[in-house]
């Protein structure tokens, strides 16, 4: 039987991440901020998408609230919750990636497990790990959320650095630690590690 041809030739052939990136004229990143609850990530990655935007460069934030409020409001803070939080980030983040678009995440990802899956979803040559730093001491005091002092007295069970682990990344391509940098540096940091990205 005869192949079905499209009238146009140009209709057979998918658009590719090269043709988006083209008309976006920038190239599609993953920057992926791990870090404890009220370390900054969110706070950094806001101001670096202001700064992008400034610059012609189109971004998405993917963060707590706009994924945990909704495709995740399903998922809770267990082990398995975690890692299918993680993997759902990952698979979304793979296709604002593939739009050409520079898409930073902000998840605590407590684990290098979790974050390894990450970067094996999106790819290693995507995909950059930023460590916020900021000792637990300090996102503690600053309790934003006011989540640490009911994790100190028990009322959130498996809060991480309280009573759930986080580990120390092995190797980001960045650490930025919020209570020493000024806003302005973390955001400056942030943007050479996007911008060196060929
Ligand atoms: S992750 O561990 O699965 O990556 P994620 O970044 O999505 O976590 O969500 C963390 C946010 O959820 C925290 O900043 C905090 O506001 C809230 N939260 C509620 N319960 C917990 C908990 N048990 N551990 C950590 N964060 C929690």
């Amino acid at each position: 039987m005869e192949e079905t041809k499209h009238i146009y030739p140009i209709f057979d052939r998918m658009l590719t991440r090269r043709d988006k990136e083209t008309l976006l004229g920038q190239r599609g990143v993953m920057v992926w901020f791990t870090g404890l609850s009220g370390s900054g990530k969110s706070t950094v990655a806001i101001a670096v998408e202001r700064e992008l935007h400034r610059r012609g460069l189109l971004c998405r934030i993917l963060d707590g609230d706009n994924i945990r409020t909704g495709i995740n409001n399903n998922l809770g803070f267990s082990e398995a919750d975690r890692v299918e939080n993680i993997r759902r980030i990952a698979e979304v983040g793979k296709l604002f990636v593939d739009t050409g678009i520079i898409t930073l995440a902000a998840f605590i990802s407590p684990t290098n497990s979790l974050r390894e899956m990450a970067e094996r979803i999106i790819g290693e040559a995507d995909f950059k790990e930023v460590y916020v730093s900021t000792p637990l001491a300090v996102c503690e005091q600053r309790d934003v959320k006011g989540l640490y002092a009911k994790a100190r007295r028990g009322e959130i069970k498996d809060f991480t650095g309280v009573s759930a682990p986080f580990e120390v990344p092995v190797r980001p391509a960045l650490a930025i630690d919020t209570s020493v940098l000024s806003l302005e540096e973390s955001v400056e940091k942030v943007l050479e590690l996007i911008l060196n990205h060929k």
